[in-house]
């Protein structure tokens, strides 16, 4: 049985004032919430945060990371970097990386690896563009993603790997993607690990992200192949992300 993980990408918002608030009015609500939790501040709010969350079951995540251990790469981080700040967990391959910040299929790989090789937990986010979806190249899109993480890494290590299925054109624009339209995404997505491994494909964890909030997390959550939501605008709100954490 899969765990429902939720998991909010705070992208770059927030301010120190505004973590208070949203932690502390996360944690006021967490006695309620059975999901795994996982908050995913930028670099720096994120030692504000690891404080704020000690003692409680809320999980620390981080939105990126640099595939080198250190160096000369200006405006980088590292993954000892994060890890410092209990970081458990670390967004890869987020859709506005790979199209704000020329992020490769390859590159991706690559940073699922340095996260894995530090034990860190990645989330490994795919999915459509609204053109790629209207000319019937969803499936092809997701699998060329996937398989690029699989050919590097192994389809063993997705035992440590959560998936994120987030079509682009549902992100911020409230624009949710039906539950049928997830669940098949989804689907596919378990069928194409299950082709090499099956015992990983029914264990590893599959996200929906894309104008997830409190009055549709239900109907995501609770389809067959949907293990959670990768949450952005809505998570920045305590009361809402709240909701979204006990849907399912
Ligand atoms: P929204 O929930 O704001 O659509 O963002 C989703 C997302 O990109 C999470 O990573």
């Amino acid at each position: 049985m899969r765990r429902t993980i939720v998991a909010g990408n705070w992208k770059m918002n927030a301010s120190k004032e505004s973590v208070d608030e949203l932690i502390l009015g996360i944690l006021s609500g967490m006695n309620e919430v059975s999901s795994e939790v996982v908050v995913c501040p930028s670099f720096p709010y994120l030692s504000q945060v690891e404080d704020l969350i000690a003692d409680s079951q809320v999980k620390l995540g981080a939105q990126n990371l640099n595939t080198n251990s250190s160096g000369a790469f200006t405006g980088e981080v590292s993954a000892n970097m994060i890890k410092e700040f209990g970081v458990g967990h670390v967004i890869v391959g987020h859709s506005e990386r790979r199209s704000f910040y020329g992020e490769t299929n390859a590159l991706v790989a690559e940073k699922v690896k340095t996260a894995l090789d530090n034990n860190l937990t990645p989330l490994l986010c795919v999915g459509e563009s609204l053109e790629q979806r209207e000319a019937g190249e969803t499936e092809a899109v997701v699998a060329e993603q996937i398989n690029a993480v699989i050919e590097l890494v192994g389809v063993g290590a997705f035992s440590n790997i959560i998936i994120a299925y987030e079509p682009v054109w549902a992100i911020g624009t409230g624009k949710t993607a039906s539950p049928e339209q997830a669940q098949a995404a989804h689907l596919f997505i378990r069928t194409l690990l299950g082709e090499s491994n099956e015992n990983i494909a029914q264990n590893t964890h599959i996200l929906y992200g894309g104008s997830m909030n409190a009055a549709n997390a239900n109907e995501l959550i609770t389809c067959a192949d949907i293990d959670g939501g990768l949450i952005g605008g809505a998570s920045l709100k305590a009361e809402d992300f709240l909701q979204i954490c006990k849907a399912g």
